[in-house]
């Protein structure tokens, strides 16, 4: 993966946070359809979610105010320090790893819900943690990635500034070989920036991990994702 922890560490200690303080939209939007379940106490699978690249914890912190149980991995101890910190300042359930994505291997079949937001490692890398992202998922489990759109490239936008790295619906699609893809889609949404609002694009993506009485993926036959009708969000 390209940036380092370094690189991160000085962001989340010099950079403006205001991004950090406040779930991205798109994301809380998904986040939304899937509540926790405790049928089955709060350690299975239905209550335990996974955030690859949490930061400064923003949603994770959201999911644990909702009962979700939460793990959140980053490689800067700056962003999981402060994580840390709201965690225990609202009496939340989220467990911070300190550890490179590159490597990490989630437990498999554990969780309900497993989350990628705005991390953008290249390609091979990026197909490495998104196969452990389906592995972590329960039967049945939900995997949410929202980043920025290859179409945000040389608009002025944060994002980085390769190609390879930004997201597009048919390339994280045909990264999830073994998931029930929901959503793929492009979708327009607001920023705030320096010289005023701006139009940016984000890939939003929602898959799910088969089970005996959903199998399969949608599109499989014609080779396509299926998706929803096209969303812009204003
Ligand atoms: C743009 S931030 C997004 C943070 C969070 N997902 C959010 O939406 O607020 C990208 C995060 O990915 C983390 N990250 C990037 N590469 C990583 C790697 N190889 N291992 C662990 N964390 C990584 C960075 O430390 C940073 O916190």
């Amino acid at each position: 993966m390209t940036d380092s922890a370094e690189f991160w560490d000085r962001r989340y200690t010099h950079g403006d946070l205001g991004w950090t303080l406040v779930p991205h939209p798109l994301a809380v939007a998904e986040l939304a359809l899937v509540p926790p379940d405790t049928s089955a106490g709060p350690n299975a699978p239905g209550c335990q979610a996974l955030d690859l690249g949490a930061g400064a914890g923003r949603h994770s912190l959201w999911l644990a105010r909702r009962g979700w149980r939460v793990t959140a991995v980053d490689f800067s101890a700056t962003a999981l320090e402060r994580t840390r910190r709201q965690a225990t300042a609202e009496d939340l359930e989220v467990t911070t790893v300190l550890a490179d994505l590159a490597s990490y291997e989630p437990r498999q079949n554990a969780f309900g819900l497993v989350l990628v937001t705005y991390v953008h490692p290249e390609p091979p890398q990026r197909a490495a943690l998104l196969a452990r992202a389906a592995k972590a998922l329960a039967p049945g489990g939900r995997l949410v990635v929202v980043g920025h759109h290859l179409d945000n490239l040389g608009r002025g936008l944060e994002g980085p500034s390769d190609p390879e790295r930004m997201f597009t619906p048919e390339r994280l699609c045909a990264e999830l070989p073994d998931l029930r893809v929901e959503r793929a889609e492009r979708v327009i949404h607001t920023v705030t920036t320096a010289s005023g609002e701006r139009e940016a694009y984000a890939t939003v993506i929602r898959a799910d991990r088969a089970t005996a009485d959903r199998p399969g993926r949608p599109g499989s036959e014609t080779g396509l994702p299926h998706h929803e009708p096209y969303q812009e969000i204003p």
